[in-house]
């Protein structure tokens, strides 16, 4: 006679085992792509050669722009503070030099500010702000800002992402 513990014993059980892990990825796929759209990770972009490590800590590298926001955690959209974001653009000669090189450390909730001028454009490229932020067990990113002309204000939050 066929008991009915004998039911939830062997490839019974494991077919049972399928459908429940199936249903529960099924439920959680929806929260995992939440995850996902919800704070981004900034993209990153090229360093380029003018790149400088240990640049001074400043509010301002000149006038006119200011680019502000809040470093983030990719996914959890955590504030950051205490991350180091570090900025570098060329002068109106189209050169790189220190003062345009700047650094500041984010604030206790995780935000950031900084003025500077407006970058130039020079070789054919667009004006731009590289920026890298090096936050606590997250992975450094180096990236651009492309302000549009005529803007004075940039507000940009910089997500990355978890170690
Ligand atoms: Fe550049």
């Amino acid at each position: 006679m066929r008991l009915a513990s004998d039911f939830f014993r062997g490839e019974t059980m494991n077919y049972l085992l399928y459908i429940a892990v199936g249903a529960l990825l099924l439920l959680l796929s929806p929260a995992a792509t939440m995850a996902q759209t919800k704070c981004p990770a900034t993209a990153s972009d090229v360093e380029g050669p003018f790149y400088k490590a240990d640049a001074p800590i400043r509010e301002r590298t000149g006038r006119g722009l200011t680019i502000s926001g809040t470093v983030r955690s990719a996914g959890s959209c955590t504030p950051i503070p205490g991350a180091r974001v570090e900025w570098w653009l060329a002068n109106a000669q189209g050169s790189y030099d220190d003062e345009h090189r700047g650094a500041l450390v984010t604030a206790d909730d995780g935000g950031y500010r900084f003025e500077t001028d407006f970058p130039p454009s020079y070789l054919g490229r667009p004006p731009h702000i590289h920026v890298k932020v090096f936050a606590p067990s997250h992975r450094t990113l180096t990236t651009q800002i492309y302000p549009e002309r005529g803007r004075k204000a940039v507000a940009l939050d910089l997500v990355v992402l978890a170690d």
